[in-house]
């Protein structure tokens, strides 16, 4: 009888595996188990798995993580689709009850949803412009951080000792967010720049633990948290240490806030914006204090790692490749010599500009992008796709093809320089992603990389502290970041 059970269920469970995709009318795919899904299924690094599936599968194909999810992973198809079709993939698809149990619903400017997106999203983007990316202001902060990391790497790095670099990059990209943001910048070694990296990681760890992940297909698993260790109840901790620090610079900025000036931050353009309705009797609506605390992290979620993990792999790929680092200053020392970069001077440093966008191909930090939410049926590469379902528009995947970039693994500007010494840019490149969703916080990443990197070539060389450059290894986590290396810094005057 026991054995008749177990045939019965591993039938099943096959039958399952094999067909629920065609079941749900959705594109074939790895085949999934039940509850798990392909979860398990990931081996290598998830963008090269994704790629793997995709040409098995076909450029649009179903992963289970553990729902259903679209997956479209050719570049083509993605412009026909998530940015010409871009309306119908606004949502995202959200963990519902995750966000419901640390935040009361979607708020924010990552996870926010349906009815609030794009008022959020507009408002963001028309402050961040106002106040941030095409004003001089953060463009004076970047480059006076530029100049403050080198003079720190300097003084670490003497006599050739090989040094971290990541705690002065931290601090740099760090006070830029939280200029944005609040309007203030602390000094490097402010502990409370550590104190919301912790905590944000803490956070950010929690919600990859597999009972959270569970959740939002298993709700009672809340109930069972003392089993596991309470990886709920630490996820919950931390979501409001964080919020916490961010009430706490709110409040700062809300006091030296002056009403009859231009706004300094995003934080001031949003207590206006309150102010602006009340006075006018107009309901505040998503303007609250508790959208604007999220929205803050989230700008450091968003904004913080990502910047500082990019110019880590940057840093590597200059140890690791001395020709492109050389290239580099050849042009710098040519076109501008010892005085300050701007980003006007994109224009007269095409070597570095490519050097830049490689770095953001090859590093491909983020292994797997954010899901959104189809609000209609559409058609995608050819299959029809129900309303309500999650879509993942993995571009990352585009970037390690080796049938679009040869050897992609490999660290190549000249990918990006034309027989007449031009930067051509590839549109296949997309590290801020594409459609309605796509990084709102682009202007600044550019702008940070640019400034960051060319001014760090100027100063410094970057050297291997042994005789072959230790090989490229890379953790997960929020996204992927190199494993912690040395490098040696010198000063070039
Ligand atoms: C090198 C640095 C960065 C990279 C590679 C990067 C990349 C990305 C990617 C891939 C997404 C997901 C887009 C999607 O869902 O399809 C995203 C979203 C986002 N990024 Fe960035 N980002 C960077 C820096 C920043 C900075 C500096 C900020 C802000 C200060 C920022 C704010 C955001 C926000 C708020 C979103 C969510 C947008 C939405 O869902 O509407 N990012 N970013």
């Amino acid at each position: 009888m026991l054995i008749e059970l177990l045939l019965l269920l591993i039938t099943l469970t096959i039958a399952y595996s094999l067909l629920i995709n065609k079941i749900r009318g959705l594109p074939p795919g790895p085949p999934p188990l039940p509850l798990m899904g392909n979860m398990r299924s990931f081996d290598d690094p998830m963008d090269h798995t994704l790629l793997r599936w995709s040409k098995k599968y076909g450029p649009v194909f179903t992963v289970w993580m553990p729902g259903p999810t679209v997956v479209i992973a050719d570049y083509q198809i993605l412009q026909d689709s998530i940015v010409k079709q871009g309306d119908v993939f606004g949502d995202k698809s959200n963990p519902v009850n995750q966000m419901k149990m640390l935040v009361e619903g979607e708020y924010g400017l990552v996870q926010n949803a349906n009815h609030m997106w794009k008022e959020q999203r507009r408002f963001a983007l028309h402050s961040l412009k106002e106040i941030g990316f095409l004003s001089t202001s953060l463009q004076e902060s970047a480059k006076s951080y530029a100049q403050k990391i080198v003079a720190e790497w300097k003084k670490e790095g003497a006599e050739g000792k090989p040094i971290d670099v990541t705690q002065n990059l931290m601090y740099g990209v760090a006070n830029l967010i939280w200029q944005l943001a609040f309007g203030r910048t602390l000094n490097f070694g402010d502990p409370m720049l550590n104190e919301v990296e912790g905590e944000v990681y803490k956070f950010f760890v929690g919600m990859a633990h597999p009972c959270v992940l569970f959740l939002d297909v298993f709700p009672q698993i809340e109930f069972l948290d003392s089993l596991f260790g309470y990886p709920i109840q630490n996820l919950k901790t931390a979501h409001t240490n964080c919020m916490n620090i961010m009430h706490k610079e709110l409040d700062i900025t809300a006091k030296t806030l002056n009403y009859d000036e231009e706004p300094r931050c995003y934080a001031d353009s949003f207590f206006i914006e309150i102010k602006r309705r009340e006075e006018k009797g107009e309901d505040t609506g998503n303007f609250t204090r508790h959208q604007l605390a999220r929205a803050t992290l989230d700008m450091w979620s968003a904004g913080f790692d990502t910047t500082v993990t990019s110019l880590k792999f940057a840093i590597h790929y200059l140890m690791s490749y001395p020709e492109a680092q050389r290239k580099m200053q050849k042009e710098i020392d040519e076109k501008i010599g010892q005085r300050q970069i701007t980003m006007e001077d994109q224009k007269i440093l095409p070597y570095c500009m490519a050097a830049i966008v490689e770095v953001q191909r090859t590093a491909n930090i983020a292994e797997i992008n954010f899901t959104r939410l189809t609000n209609q049926e559409v058609v995608i590469g050819g299959h029809r796709i129900p309303e309500n379902t999650a879509i993942l528009p993995q571009f990352p995947s585009v970037h390690v093809d080796p049938e679009i970039f040869e050897r992609p693994d490999y660290f190549c500007p000249e990918r990006h320089i034309n027989d007449a010494g031009e930067f051509v840019k590839d549109p296949r490149i997309t590290p801020f992603s594409m459609g309605k969703r796509a990084c709102l916080g682009e202007g600044l990443a550019r702008m940070e990389l640019f400034i960051f990197l060319t001014t760090f070539v100027q100063h410094c060389s970057f050297s291997s502290p042994t005789l072959i450059p230790p090989a490229l290894k890379t953790i997960r986590g929020l996204t992927r970041s190199p494993e912690p290396y040395n490098v040696k810094v010198s000063a070039r005057f």
